[in-house]
């Protein structure tokens, strides 16, 4: 097997493993959000974003293997720079996430501000347009 199929078959599963863990982290944002649990366990938080975290740090290893032979040519395509920029907000969004995230362990959600709201949900809306649109062109682009 060469290092391209190897770090294809990375980039794949990685992207399973994402999808599994955004999907329990929503699961669990949905009871906070409902109420149905108060806050939620530090340590199960940290699991979760852990798994997403390290899916994304996979798919950025693989990625940067996968992209090196075709360089010149990924370099003008312009959905390819879309998938980049999706990829670096997804960075900046798990910085924003690891400080967030503390605040479903400490509080109900139905004790938060507006203003303690709002990041939540934009956190969560740049998190799933990101996923999305990165898959979306990965799919699309090859
Ligand atoms: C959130 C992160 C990412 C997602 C969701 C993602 C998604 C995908 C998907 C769905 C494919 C198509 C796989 C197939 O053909 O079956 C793909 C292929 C590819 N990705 Fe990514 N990707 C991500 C990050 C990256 C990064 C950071 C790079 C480069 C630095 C990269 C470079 C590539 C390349 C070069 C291919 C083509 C592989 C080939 O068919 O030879 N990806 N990606």
């Amino acid at each position: 097997m060469d290092l391209h199929t190897i770090a294809l078959g990375v980039h794949i599963l990685s992207i399973l493993v994402a999808i599994g863990g955004i999907l329990w982290a929503d699961h669990s944002a949905w009871h906070w959000f409902r109420s149905k649990k108060e806050t939620l366990k530090h340590s199960h938080l940290r699991r979760v974003h852990a798994v997403v975290g390290t899916a994304l740090g996979l798919l950025i290893g693989s990625g940067i293997i996968l992209f090196w032979p075709m360089k010149d040519q990924l370099l003008t395509n312009p959905l390819f720079l879309l998938k980049m920029l999706f990829v670096l907000l997804l960075v900046i969004n798990s910085v924003a996430i690891d400080r967030l995230m503390h605040r479903a362990a400490s509080l109900p959600f139905r004790s938060l501000t507006p203003a303690q709201k709002i990041p939540l949900f934009i956190s969560g809306g740049v998190s799933a347009l990101c996923w999305l649109g990165a898959i979306v062109l990965g799919l699309t682009i090859f």
